[in-house]
């Protein structure tokens, strides 16, 4: 089948590698020449696990192909998905102006009918928007053609994106009328095998999956990170209260890790995105609200704990990051709880000297040069000579470190642990100093 994507951001070039490596003639449209050049010529502009190696086999295979002609990819594709940018506006809500862009490019350009798909988390009510500025751009050239528009969120998880996309846990299409319900269930069946994924509805309600799975999730995460600051005080061990309560198969073990906060191109946005929408229809979304609330809380975390331990006057101290990622596995710094405790590490006068397996570049881009910050080499570089070591991101590689180095690279053995990584009582008896998150245990152990 012939597919365009616009917008080749992270979600448009899985999408689009993916599709053409199940044999669809696909052709990736976007405004950005020079990511096109560099997508041209093979190379691929973020860091996603498998991306790189599939881009490239299905580019020479002739089916993947990459262009800044609008009209290219109108003409190509019976399938038109629209995969670009929904940044957050000043006021949280979702900015249309880059989807509405590629429906007003379709409706200048089609010939012929055309299945347009929004695969951007857009609120609800985007698809009506986009139906209607491709009905006037089609007015206005005085054309007839018909199309049909399809809500179709992603559910990618960063690090996990191809498989997430070849061996999804649902597709959701949302569409008005069996044919395109057909056409899409055609489209999807080479990830659709061994038992039905797809769950077909409404478009509205397509459009509100996205944001209810994201917002479930994050409200998860929230209650857990609310739990640890509760657990802290009572003297008990959030992690063995959340191995008690992930047993219960109605709750669940995914998606309660207590830590420094969740960050990323998804959660925080879409929350906020999903309170304003309520909002606009009055509704006053409590849980929302403050499911937000206790994110933002929650990334100052790290930050207390140096208070607690090294007092208010920070000028002149060190400290070691390890992880900047908002996550492992992904280079991504968007809404990273790392950025809330460099940039407040700063603001009290003191270094940072950090490592990210990844990352690196994307810090440098970010926050430039700046002499309160260097970007270390490997993760003992960063502790040299630092006054503590703080663990942002649980990269697979800090789980089993060098603990000796660790503690003589460091001026004073002190661990402050935002994902949970280490024990407590091991770490004590090595004689670090040690805070994790929701560790009341630990906290006995400083000798209440
Ligand atoms: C998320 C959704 O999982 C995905 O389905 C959607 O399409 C996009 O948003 P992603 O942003 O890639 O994906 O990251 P995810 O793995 O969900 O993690 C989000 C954040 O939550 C991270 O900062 C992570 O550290 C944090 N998190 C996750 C926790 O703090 N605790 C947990 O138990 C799980």
């Amino acid at each position: 089948m012939k597919v365009t994507i616009f917008g080749s951001g992270y979600v448009g070039l899985v999408t689009g590698t993916c599709f053409a490596d199940a044999g669809n003639d696909v052709v990736c449209v976007d405004i950005d020449a020079e990511r096109v050049a560099q997508l041209q010529n093979g190379e691929v502009p973020i860091y996603e696990p498998g991306l790189d190696d599939m881009l490239t086999f299905n580019q020479e295979e002739g089916r993947l192909r990459f262009t800044t002609d609008p009209a290219e990819g109108v003409n190509h594709g019976l399938f038109q998905f629209i995969a670009v940018g929904t940044p957050a506006d000043e006021d949280g809500s979702a900015d249309l102006h880059y989807v509405l862009n590629v429906a007003q490019t379709i409706g200048q350009h089609m010939d012929d009918y055309r299945i347009i798909v929004d695969k951007s988390t857009v609120p609800v009510g985007t698809a009506d928007k986009v139906r209607s500025v491709v009905g006037q751009q089609l007015r206005e050239r005085g054309s007839s053609l018909e199309f049909d528009v399809v809500s179709n969120p992603e559910f990618l998880k960063e690090g996990a994106a191809i498989d997430d996309f070849v061996k999804p846990d649902r597709i959701i299409v949302g569409v008005d009328n069996p044919r395109t319900a057909e056409l899409m269930k055609a489209l999807y069946s080479p990830f659709n095998r061994n038992h039905d994924r797809l769950i077909s509805m409404d478009i509205r309600s397509a459009e509100l999956t996205k944001y209810a799975a994201n917002a479930m999730l994050a409200t998860k995460i929230s209650f857990m990170n609310e739990l640890s600051n509760i657990a802290e005080r009572l003297g008990a061990d959030i992690e063995r209260v959340r191995i008690g309560i992930g047993s219960d198969p109605r709750i669940g073990y995914h998606f309660i890790y207590p830590g420094c906060g969740f960050g990323g191109s998804c959660f925080p946005k879409d929350v906020q995105a999903l309170a304003h929408t309520a909002q606009e229809y009055d509704y006053q979304p409590e849980l929302l609200e403050a499911v937000q609330r206790v994110n933002r809380n929650q990334k100052d975390i790290l930050m207390q704990r140096i208070r607690e331990y090294f007092g208010d006057e920070l000028q002149g101290r060190t400290f070691a990051l390890w992880g900047l990622a908002f996550k492992p596995n992904t280079d991504d710094m968007r809404e990273a709880p790392s950025r809330v405790l460099m940039e407040a590490l700063w603001d009290a006068g003191a270094q940072v000297q950090a490592y990210d397996p990844e990352a690196m570049d994307e810090v440098e881009r970010i926050y430039g040069e700046r002499a309160d910050l260097e970007l270390c080499d490997n993760q003992y570089d960063a502790l040299e000579d630092a006054d503590a070591l703080v663990v942002c991101t649980e990269w697979q590689v800090f789980r089993s470190p060098d603990f000796e180095r660790i503690r003589q690279a460091l001026r004073q053995p002190v661990i402050i642990d935002g994902r949970n990584v280490y024990t407590p009582s091991v770490m004590e008896a090595m004689g670090f100093t040690y805070y994790g998150i929701g560790r009341g245990e630990s906290i006995r152990h400083k000798g209440e």
